[in-house]
């Protein structure tokens, strides 16, 4: 039976003790089993409505923007999940180049059944290295949930081409993100910036600029630009 959103959230059942923020290497065990756990509940039909995908069609059309998604692109998707953003470029374009990061093993199980072509890497964010830089680069719905985010961005964009997008987002929204926070801190210990000055100081010293930030009641979407 599925578990519950609420039971895998507050980590029910995971007989463990809570990781502290203080403990990294605690933090990065309980997020993976959290999310193990949570594989069902995410892959499940149920999980996507129509309403949520075409939240998901807007957050990438809106972050590409004109230039859409260019054959020979690279795309890296942060804590891809079972891949509910994947499955949106996949559909602008079959042959896609994505590399899907996540610490969850069942997660990337689902993710690799489903889309043989990806390339999928199971490690922290923060361990993470390319061989290629990327061209285009995304948090959906996983970027408070990271210990350190600055520290993750500063990693992050040193493996981006000249010129390459960023972009942190919620199909959900800031307030939703929000509630998530102050109903499970040890799960997504981080709010989501709330305006441009925030934004700024969050990506100090890495070379990327706040290029557009949407927040509306339902969506969030916040992207920089490596300059
Ligand atoms: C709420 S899920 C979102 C999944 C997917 N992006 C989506 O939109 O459905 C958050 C995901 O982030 C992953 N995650 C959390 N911290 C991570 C880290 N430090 N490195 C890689 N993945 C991480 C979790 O394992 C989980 O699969």
């Amino acid at each position: 039976m599925a578990q519950s959103m609420e039971d895998f959230m507050s980590g029910k059942g995971l007989n463990m003790k809570a990781g502290t923020k203080s403990d990294q290497d605690a933090f990065i065990r309980r997020q993976e089993a959290v999310f193990s756990q949570a594989a069902e509940h995410f892959s499940s039909d149920e999980f996507i409505s129509e309403a949520l995908r075409k939240r998901l069609e807007r957050l990438v059309d809106s972050g590409l923007g004109e230039r859409g998604l260019k054959s020979g692109f690279r795309i890296l998707d942060v804590g891809a999940g079972c891949g509910a953003l994947t499955d949106v470029f996949l559909a602008k374009n079959p042959s896609a180049d994505i590399t899907a990061v996540d610490l969850s093993e069942n997660m990337l199980k689902v993710l690799s059944s489903r889309y043989p072509s990806v390339k999928i890497v199971r490690e922290d964010i923060l361990k993470f290295s390319s061989p290629v830089d990327f061209d285009s680069v995304w948090f959906n719905a996983c970027f408070g949930n990271l210990f350190d985010p600055a520290q993750v961005l500063r990693h992050i964009s040193a493996q981006m081409t000249y010129g390459a997008k960023l972009h942190i987002s919620h199909p959900m929204g800031r307030a939703f993100q929000k509630g998530l926070h102050r109903k499970y801190p040890d799960v997504v210990p981080h709010l989501l910036p709330a305006n441009e000055e925030e934004a700024v100081k969050l990506v100090k010293g890495t070379g990327l600029v706040v290029e557009q930030m949407v927040d509306e009641k339902q969506l969030y979407l916040l992207s920089f630009r490596l300059a």
